[in-house]
């Protein structure tokens, strides 16, 4: 690590129990609230994570976005450490195959998920990198040594967010569209996919014969120190077996509202009567803060009158030419077809910091959720605003985190 790399976290046991007010831990473990359906919550501690933004305006489609967000990789590389040293858990970087229309030129400029995953890793200590990696590209044997080699950089800390890809349009361009293979298909080759890669990293011998691959007398070498983590992120109920058959985490787009919360809820539910009771579920959630209800709501005008309309209309026609677009889970495209275009993307909320705080508590409760994956429009102030605000007021809601408050 280089100079400007921040001081190592506290790593002693007992560091992070002793940053949070022992009067609102105590409240939280001894009382436990209620959640919305009147079920009592005993405290938990969630994982927490950011979703990098890897793109020129990161997740804002909009004229004004925070133009600190340009997708660099010396932003990407800042907000990492920055994460890292408040004690995030993860970091995950999408996989994006294309920039957007429109005048902003949203995502022209994205950087390739493994090769980032790898500098940032080589550039941490602490916190768990994830890659993302569209199974229908990479043969099996590239990402298994791939993510091996990821693993000596990063001993322990390496996972990997498993897509099948939905949008046409995103993959067409470059040639990385395989018409052959329909959306279950798609999955179909990820459940081979998955278990050839899981093969290259535990077996000294890999004799594969399947529908898609085939080994001959294949051998492997570094293996990973660990079993990676995998994730994956769709929301179809053919993706929910995938995940629940394949993976440690289930990813789905969260909100408090309740056609979000039944989705959510539904991830645990197919793993749990998939007999996957480990399977953990994490929530990606869009937060807005300010100070007050009001500052929040002129942030998302402000973000609103800028809108990139074109963009959002190329993302949305990008699923739609999928041509068997309908079997796409809802939640996986971003943004509802035939709905006036804005600039963030569906179940973003905002609000001031203890609007958040309670919202946030009540999707993490009511979901049954194990982590959250944040999206924010500015990595650092926003960051900071969860860091010293809203992470410290979920603990009043029995919902702590690893994540320290600045001094
Ligand atoms: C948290 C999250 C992360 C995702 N990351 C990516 C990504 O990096 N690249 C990508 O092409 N799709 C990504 N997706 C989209 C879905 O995983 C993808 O469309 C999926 O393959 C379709 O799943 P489904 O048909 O089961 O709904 C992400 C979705 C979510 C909710």
């Amino acid at each position: 690590m280089d100079s400007a790399s921040p001081a190592p976290m506290d790593s002693a046991p007992g560091a992070f129990w002793r940053t949070i007010d022992q009067a609102v831990l105590a409240r939280a473990l001894t009382c436990p609230s209620l959640n919305q359906r009147g079920q009592r919550q005993v405290a938990k501690t969630i994982e927490t994570g950011i979703f990098l933004p890897v793109g020129n305006h990161g997740w804002i489609h909009s004229a004004n976005s925070p133009a600190i967000e340009d997708g660099s990789f010396g932003r990407v590389l800042d907000i990492t450490r920055r994460a890292e040293l408040r004690g995030f858990d993860f970091a995950l970087s999408p996989a994006i195959w294309r920039g957007r229309k429109g005048p902003t030129n949203h995502w022209m400029h994205a950087l390739e998920s493994i090769t980032t995953s790898a500098a940032l890793l080589q550039a941490t200590d602490r916190i768990k990198v994830f890659a993302t990696t569209h199974m229908v590209v990479y043969p099996p044997a590239t990402i298994a040594k791939m993510v091996s080699t990821l693993d000596q950089i990063g001993p322990g800390r390496v996972g990997l967010n498993l897509v099948t890809g939905a949008s046409y349009l995103d993959m067409s361009h470059v040639g990385l569209w395989n018409d052959d293979l329909d959306h279950d298909k798609r999955y179909d080759l990820g459940d081979e996919w998955i278990s050839l890669v899981k093969q290259f990293w535990t077996d000294e011998i890999i004799d594969f014969k399947g529908e898609f691959f085939e080994t001959d007398n294949g051998h492997m070498g570094p293996k990973p120190s660990k079993m990676p983590e995998l994730v994956n992120a769709g929301s179809s109920d053919r993706g929910f077996r995938f995940a629940a058959e394949n993976c440690d985490i289930a990813f789905t787009l969260a909100n408090d509202e309740p056609k979000y919360l039944s989705t959510v809820r539904r991830t645990k539910e197919a793993a749990r009567e998939l007999g996957r009771t480990d399977l953990k579920t994490y929530g990606s959630i869009t937060l807005v803060p300010a100070e007050t209800d009001a500052l929040a709501e002129a942030r998302v005008k402000h973000f609103n009158d800028g809108v990139d309309s074109e963009a959002v209309l190329d993302i949305i026609a990008g699923y739609a030419q999928n041509k068997d677009a309908a079997k796409t889970g809802a939640n996986s495209k971003f943004f509802t077809e035939g709905a006036p275009p804005q600039a963030l993307m569906d179940g973003y909320m905002s609000g001031s910091y203890d609007t958040l705080a309670e919202r946030l508590a009540t999707i993490v409760n009511d979901g049954d959720l194990d982590g959250i994956m944040l999206i924010v429009p500015d990595y650092t102030k926003d960051l900071d605003a969860v860091t010293d605000h809203i992470f410290p007021k979920l603990a009043e809601y029995g919902v702590l985190t690893r994540v320290t408050p600045n001094e």
